[in-house]
């Protein structure tokens, strides 16, 4: 399973890639206005720091205003995936820029349906939302095995791209499922490194290190 961030914030970008962690990003407005500041000078970083897909978002709702805008952003890089609304003008801008060969994601997928018709319009990614889900007391992990299904049964090259994920069990859910991304927050990736019995395990080592050495100060790995 890829693993992507959700974020536009350069300091995180930078820190999960050093370690080796990131396939690509995924940005939206809310996350680009997160971070204030001017976001075309993100949007060039973000492709510049990451090789990987890195979702742009347009934020025309009209298919001739997405149509422009997502062209435009895909001058920041060849990694750049344009991110549309599943609309109906959403879906035709898709289709259109499938055709030339610029990719799409189709994002704020709420329903198994949506999915089918995003990937017939030629999407590379959907992208439901399951945590708004939980939130209005749905599954949203649900969605992600029902899409699984569907797109398993057929020949689509669409890739399923788990979003609004908020916890580390979401992650394996989605990985068990077999989703072929899962977006990230910072926060969940890094409770993702974190285990009680790792930090106890390692302070245990440091100590008893410690002790051989008090009796041996000159020793050395
Ligand atoms: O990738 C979509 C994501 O940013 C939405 O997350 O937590 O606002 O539902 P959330």
């Amino acid at each position: 399973m890829k693993i992507f961030l959700d974020t536009a914030n350069l300091e995180s970008i930078r820190k999960f890639n050093d370690m080796g962690l990131l396939d690509g990003i995924t940005t939206n407005p809310s996350l680009m206005s997160k971070e204030g500041g001017n976001p075309k000078d993100a949007m060039e970083e973000i492709t510049k720091i990451i090789k990987g897909d890195v979702s742009l978002e347009v934020i025309s709702t009209e298919y001739s205003g997405m149509m422009e805008e997502g062209k435009r952003l895909r001058q920041y890089g060849k990694n750049v995936v344009v991110k549309v609304p599943m609309t109906p003008d959403g879906l035709k801008a898709c289709k259109s820029l499938s055709s030339e060969d610029i990719l799409v994601n189709v994002t704020l997928i709420f329903s198994a349906n949506q999915a089918l018709l995003a990937a017939k319009a030629g999407a590379k990614y959907v992208s439901p939302f399951i945590g708004r889900l939980d939130d209005i007391g749905q599954d949203g992990m649900h969605l992600i095995k029902e899409i699984k299904e569907i797109f398993s049964n057929y020949d689509f090259d669409t890739q399923i791209l788990v979003a609004s994920v908020r916890h580390p069990l979401h992650v394996i859910d989605a990985a068990k499922i077999g989703a072929d991304v899962v977006t990230l927050p910072p926060a969940v990736l890094d409770k993702m490194m974190l285990h009680p019995l790792t930090k106890i395990g390692l302070e245990n080592f440091l100590a008893d290190w410690d002790n051989l050495k008090s009796g041996n100060p000159d020793i050395k790995i």
